[in-house]
């Protein structure tokens, strides 16, 4: 294949018909329950910020007619003998290829292209503290994977990096300064990780060590410009020049977000393979006040009583964009496993999760769960995470979600974990729990594999080793149903997590 005939917008300049008008309506959404929920970690109460009260969705498959027949048809798609004919070798020379920097090559050499540019040299890598290498400002951290759809087992693993826009990385006097970065990276933290219910004055989360005086300002609230291992209370500014003020529960305008999502490699330590399936990305593009949060919300919760559905501006090549400010795209792999820009439709799905669901803080997942101080600052790893109880909880957070769902998937479809679970402790690394056996690795990678030939996106891009006829809805009837007794709802999730101190 010659590079030159590598158009990596070619599918999204395609002016398809969108099939699935509410694509931003998950896979997940349609697995049979019984006594299990595995919906309560996504439909939860509002909290702080977030007004989305969508908890009853757990009760009922409340769709809106057009939705009653599962979308999502590749979970039923029978891909048995396909994954017996790619032997380990081959499927393991895929996952293994640099998919990334092709990609970040060709999107450089577009000049009229408006959306996001990779723009990070991922092979250069990151520092002792996640900065990367390049100069690029993206910073990689480390957070506690949000339960199931997310864990290497049930088929990718994933990397988040955050970058800061250039005001909050600059000192008063407009010079680039890592140490005032640091400190709007910590107090940024603070503003999303801290649980809501937490007064402002009392917030008191551990950090990296800060230079108070070259960052200044006194973060740890001890009335002096010292060295900061803590970050105490709401502070009234940023470090450096930027004028916003910190607001609980809000990015600052212009925050970024990449998310890796790879395949799967047993030989590395977090199976983090080469190959990317999807790079993500995500930005605050526009800081609205909290007035119109509540407002998107309460307009959000009337599209859902009407069966309206949810609007969003942009198109497949600026991205999408939500009521919140937020944009995102995404790019995926070609059916020659380079990776492309995704379709309008297939960026649709990512609409759903970060934009109207109760569980996020500010439609995000990642930097609410962050373990805290310098351990957190890195690429992702599992290494040394144990299970952290949710805000509030004594119980961990895992053992929970494997009891109230029933299994250690959204399906109850993952077979290892569902042995594994027996042994589960508060104490268990969660390396040897999330990470599969090197033989179920390769087969979710092949698995996932037939979907890239396929270019079946849009049916669902779940890696799915058995066909899930009996763990998830097809059809469901108009009367269709309470699925569970009431008592099996929770209205306790919250993203926020109690680290071990
Ligand atoms: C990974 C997160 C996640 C999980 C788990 C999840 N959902 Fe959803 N659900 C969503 C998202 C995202 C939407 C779309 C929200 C939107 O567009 O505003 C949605 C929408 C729905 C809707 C449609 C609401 C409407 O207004 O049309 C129903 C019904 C629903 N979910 C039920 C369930 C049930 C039942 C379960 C468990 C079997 C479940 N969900 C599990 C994320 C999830
Ligand atoms: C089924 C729900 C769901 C869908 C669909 C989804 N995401 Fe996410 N996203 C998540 C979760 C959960 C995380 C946190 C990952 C983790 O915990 O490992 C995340 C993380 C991210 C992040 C890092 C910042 C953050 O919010 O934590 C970005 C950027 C992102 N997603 C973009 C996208 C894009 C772009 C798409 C569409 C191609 C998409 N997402 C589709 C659930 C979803």
């Amino acid at each position: 294949m010659q590079a030159d005939d590598y158009d990596p917008l070619a599918a999204a300049r395609l002016r398809e018909k969108i099939g699935n008008v509410e694509a931003g309506i998950p896979p997940q959404c349609y697995a049979r329950t019984g006594a299990a929920n595995p919906c309560y970690v996504c439909h939860t109460t509002p909290r702080g910020n977030n007004r989305a009260d969508d908890a009853e969705l757990q009760e009922r498959y409340d769709f809106s007619p057009l939705r009653r027949r599962n979308p999502w048809t590749n979970a039923f798609v029978d891909r048995r003998a396909a994954i017996a004919k790619v032997s380990d070798a081959e499927i393991l020379a895929w996952a293994r290829a640099d998919n990334y920097a092709p990609l970040r090559a060709s999107t450089a050499r577009l000049a009229d292209y408006r959306g996001w540019k990779p723009d990070i040299d991922l092979q250069q890598g990151f520092d002792g503290q996640g900065f990367a290498r390049d100069g690029s400002q993206w910073r990689a951290f480390r957070y506690k994977p949000f339960p199931s759809a997310f864990w290497p087992t049930n088929g990718s693993t994933d990397e988040v990096m955050i970058r800061l826009p250039a005001a909050l990385r600059t000192d008063a006097r407009g010079r680039e300064s890592r140490e005032v970065y640091r400190a709007n990276l910590a107090i940024v933290e603070a503003l999303i990780a801290t649980p809501a219910d937490i007064a402002d004055a009392a917030i008191d989360r551990v950090i990296e060590s800060i230079d108070e005086r070259a960052a200044g300002l006194d973060l740890d609230g001890d009335g002096q410009l010292g060295v900061a291992t803590h970050l105490r209370g709401l502070p009234a500014r940023f470090a450096g020049s930027a004028s916003g003020k910190p607001r609980r529960g809000v990015y600052p305008q212009n925050t970024e977000f990449l998310h890796t999502v790879r395949y799967l490699d047993p030989a590395q330590p977090d199976y983090a393979a080469q190959r990317l399936k999807e790079l993500r990305y995500s930005i605050k593009a526009i800081e609205i006040d909290d007035v119109s949060i509540a407002t998107h919300y309460q307009d959000g919760a009337r599209e859902k009583l009407t069966g309206d559905r949810p609007h969003y501006s942009g198109n497949a090549l600026t991205g999408q964009s939500n009521d919140y400010g937020w944009t995102l795209s995404g790019y995926i792999e070609d059916a020659q496993g380079r990776l492309r820009l995704q379709t309008r439709e297939e960026q649709l799905y990512c609409m759903g999760c970060h934009s109207n669901l109760g569980i996020t803080v500010d439609q995000t997942f990642s930097l609410a769960r962050k373990l805290p101080g310098a351990n957190g600052w890195g690429l992702q790893t599992l290494a040394g995470q144990r299970d952290a109880p949710q805000h509030g909880k004594t119980r961990g957070e895992y053992a929970e979600y494997f009891e109230r769902a029933g299994g250690g998937d959204d399906y109850r479809a993952n077979g290892e974990m569902l042995r594994r679970l027996e042994t589960f402790t508060a104490t268990t690394s969660l390396r040897e729990m999330l990470l599969p056996s090197a033989q179920r690795a390769l087969a979710l990678n092949k698995a996932y594999r037939e979907v890239v030939l396929e270019q079946s996106y849009k049916l669902g891009r779940d890696a799915v080793l058995v066909p899930l006829d009996q763990l998830v809805h097809r059809q469901l009837d108009k009367g269709d149903p309470a699925p569970k007794a009431a008592d099996k709802r929770y209205d306790d999730a919250q993203l926020w997590l109690d680290w071990p101190r």
